[in-house]
């Protein structure tokens, strides 16, 4: 499958699988962002990874998508004013400000649970026991150990200009703010195309490598890029006192260490025989647009 082909299938499901029922407010709130125009990335990692290891991309669809409603709410909560304060998300205002701030929160709130049901409810293919891994790899990586994490860390280092050890405190808010979803994207297709242990491991190394490449690419992007481009308000990272690859080694450094970090993820992908166009296909999307 191409690209354009798996956004389009992505798109259609997320339509599909939220209805406004009642209380309408609620369910409108959730859709708006989801369906807004995201890149798609983690859904299409999933599916990807699932076809990639001898898996049926349709077995892994509810699955995915659910990703993409956890990215979403993650996104939601990201903008909230006492978060980082967005007004624009996907080219769009952000959900606060056409839903209201208690909305939004709940709205993130209702994400957060919807989406395992998806799971749930539309993976009739896979086994109990794939379906239970698969659900406890959402429970990981959406709470306290996972991305909440990195969120935390993330918004604690905007005050506290004392940090000990800033390198490894940046490292590990960007592997779990931004890893744990590719993390948990790869996994579960891994798992649904019941990969062995160690293919997964090697699906685990990568999504943990490239996910610190996008977070190191994103921080390049909100010093250099435009709206126009990110579809989100530019040079807040700088304005929040924000921990960041550019913050803490300047522009160059952190171009030189994405580029690192990317090649590294050609490297694995070479070495661990990932026979796939598409991912081959991303990271050259993201070369471009850090024009590296
Ligand atoms: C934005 O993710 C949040 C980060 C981890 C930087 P994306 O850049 O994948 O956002 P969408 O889904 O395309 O809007
Ligand atoms: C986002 O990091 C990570 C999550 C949403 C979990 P950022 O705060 O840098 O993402 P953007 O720049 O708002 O998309
Ligand atoms: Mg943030
Ligand atoms: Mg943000
Ligand atoms: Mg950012």
């Amino acid at each position: 499958m191409k690209m354009n082909d798996y956004i389009k299938l992505i798109n259609d499901k997320l339509d599909e699988y939220i209805q406004i029922e009642s209380p309408q407010t609620i369910f409108k709130s959730m859709k708006y962002t989801v369906t807004l125009p995201g890149k798609r990335l983690r859904p299409i990692m999933c599916l990807e990874t699932c076809k990639m290891l001898g898996g049926e991309i349709e077995d892994a669809i509810p699955t995915a998508c659910a990703i993409e409603m956890l990215h979403a709410q993650t996104l939601i909560h990201d903008d909230l004013p006492c978060m980082d304060n967005d007004d624009y998300r996907r080219g769009k205002l952000t959900n606060h400000k056409v839903f209201g701030e208690a909305i939004a929160v709940l709205a993130g709130d209702a994400l957060l649970t919807y989406a395992p049901q998806i799971i749930t409810k539309y993976s009739d293919n896979l086994s109990p026991s794939v379906k239970i891994r698969v659900l406890n790899e959402y429970f990981n990586y959406a709470g306290a150990r996972g991305v909440i994490a990195g969120q935390v860390v993330d918004i604690e280092s905007e005050k506290n200009d004392n940090i000990n050890d800033k390198e490894k405190t940046l490292d590990y808010l960007h592997l779990h703010k931004t890893s744990d979803l590719f993390q948990l994207a790869m996994r579960s297709g891994a798992i649904i195309a019941n990969a062995e242990d160690e293919k997964i491991s090697e699906v685990t190394e990568f999504a943990r490598n490239f996910g610190l490449a996008f977070q190191i690419a994103d921080d390049i992007l909100d010093e250099i890029s435009t709206f126009e481009q990110m579809g989100k308000t530019m040079g807040k990272d700088k304005d929040e006192n924000k921990l960041t690859y550019v913050s803490l080694y300047g522009l160059e450094d952190a171009k030189c260490k994405l580029s690192c970090i990317l090649a590294q993820c050609r490297d694995t992908m070479k070495k661990q025989n990932f026979n796939s166009v598409i991912f081959n296909e991303i990271i050259v999307q993201l070369y471009k647009r850090v024009g590296i």
